[in-house]
C-alpha cells in the first residue's frame, strides 16, 4: 500500500467516524441515561433527582434512570461520572460538595473540577438541625449548653466528609467549642431513620427530606442556619435569632455532564433541565419541601460555573484555616 493510499484511507476513516458521532449526536438521546446521585437513596439529593429524573425523562424522550453510588462524602458517586464515556449517557447531580470536596481531598481518583461540564444549577435547600424526639433539649440555647457538658457522649450523624451535613455539623461544632463523637452515613437518609429511631442525636439536613419528620413530629427542630426563616416553615427561628449568629449553610444543587461532552449533548441536557425546572409538578413538589427550583438565567452552564468557582474561593480559606481536609 502506498503512502497516499494509507492516507487516503485513514483520512476516510476519521470521516466515518466523525459522521457517526455526529449521526449519535443528532439523534440524543436514543436510549437511558443514568443519572448518578452521589448519596444513599431516600436521603434529600436523591429526593431532588428523582423528581428532576421523571421530569426530563418527559423533556427528552428516553428513561432518565436514578443510580445511587454513595461513600466516600460523595466523591465516589463523582468519580463514576468524571470517569465515565463523555457522551451523555452519565450525568451528575450533585450539591454543595462540589464547592468544598477540591479543597477538602487533597487526593483523589478523579479531577473534582476539570472532570466534569457544568450543565445548570437546580435548586438551593435550606438546612434544619434535627435532634431525636427524646433529646433533654427544649432549644438551641439548651441544645449547645448539652452538646458542650456531653463531649463525645453526644452522637452527630452525618454524610461523610463532603457532605452538607458534615459541614454543617462541623460548623457548629467549632462555633460552640463542642467535640462531638460523629457518626457518618452513606446519605442522610440512613442518618435521618436513626434520629427516627433515637439511636443518634442530632442532624443537621436539607428541609427537602425533613420537612414532613418537622411537621410531623418525628423530631426535634431548634433552628435553620439560614439567613431568613424558611417560608414553608416559619416557625423555626434562624440560627442568629436563636442565639448564635454566624453560622449559616444552605445547599445548592447542579446537574454535571463528563468533560469533554459533545455541546450539541450538552446543550440538550442543559435545555432539558430547564424544561424540567418549569414544571408545574416539580415547582409544586419542591415548594412543599422547602425549596424552589433556580431561575432559567440560573440553570445554565455559564452560570453554573460561575456560582461553583466563586463557590469553590469561599470555602477554600475556611477549610485550609480549620485544618477541615478529609486525609
Ligand atoms: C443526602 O442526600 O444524603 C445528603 O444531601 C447528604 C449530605 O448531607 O450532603
Amino acid at each position: 500500500m502506498t503512502k497516499t493510499t494509507r492516507r487516503t484511507l485513514a483520512a476516510a476513516a476519521i470521516a466515518g467516524l466523525a459522521a457517526r458521532s455526529a449521526r449519535a449526536q443528532a439523534g440524543f438521546p436514543n436510549r437511558p441515561i443514568t443519572m448518578t446521585i452521589p448519596f444513599a437513596a431516600g436521603g434529600p439529593t436523591d429526593i431532588v433527582g428523582r423528581l428532576l429524573a421523571e421530569s426530563m425523562s418527559r423533556e427528552l424522550g428516553q428513561p432518565v434512570v436514578v443510580e445511587n453510588t454513595t461513600g466516600a462524602g460523595g466523591t465516589l458517586g463523582a468519580q463514576r461520572v468524571a470517569t465515565a464515556r463523555p457522551d451523555g449517557y452519565a450525568i451528575l447531580l450533585h450539591h454543595i460538595g462540589m464547592g468544598v470536596i477540591p479543597t477538602m481531598y487533597r487526593r483523589l481518583a478523579y479531577d473534582p473540577v476539570n472532570g466534569f461540564e457544568p450543565l445548570g444549577l437546580v435548586t438551593e435547600v435550606p438546612m434544619t438541625l434535627v435532634g431525636r424526639k427524646e433529646l433533654p433539649a427544649a432549644n438551641l440555647a439548651e441544645l449547645v449548653a448539652l452538646m458542650k457538658s456531653s463531649g463525645d457522649r453526644f452522637n452527630l450523624a452525618d454524610a461523610g466528609i463532603g457532605s452538607s451535613s458534615a459541614l454543617c455539623g462541623a460548623l457548629l461544632a467549632n462555633a460552640i467549642g463542642a467535640k462531638p463523637t460523629v457518626v457518618p452515613f452513606r446519605g442522610t437518609g440512613p442518618a435521618m431513620q436513626e434520629i427516627l429511631g433515637g439511636r443518634v442525636d442530632l442532624l443537621c439536613d436539607q428541609t427537602t427530606q425533613t420537612t414532613e419528620y418537622i411537621r410531623g413530629g418525628a423530631v426535634k427542630v431548634f433552628a435553620t442556619p439560614s439567613r431568613t426563616r424558611i417560608a414553608t416553615l416559619p416557625d423555626i427561628p434562624t440560627t442568629a435569632e436563636a442565639g448564635l449568629p454566624g453560622f449559616e449553610i444552605t445547599v445548592w444543587h447542579g446537574l454535571y455532564a463528563p468533560r469533554g461532552t459533545p455541546a450539541p449533548v450538552l446543550a440538550r441536557l442543559t435545555t432539558a433541565l430547564q424544561a424540567a425546572l418549569r414544571d408545574p409538578r416539580i415547582v409544586q413538589r419542591f415548594t412543599e419541601i422547602g425549596t424552589a427550583p433556580v431561575s432559567q438565567e440560573d440553570a445554565t452552564p455559564e452560570a453554573h460555573r460561575r456560582f461553583w468557582t466563586a463557590d469553590i474561593a469561599k470555602w477554600k480559606p475556611i477549610i485550609e484555616a480549620t485544618n477541615g481536609y478529609a486525609d
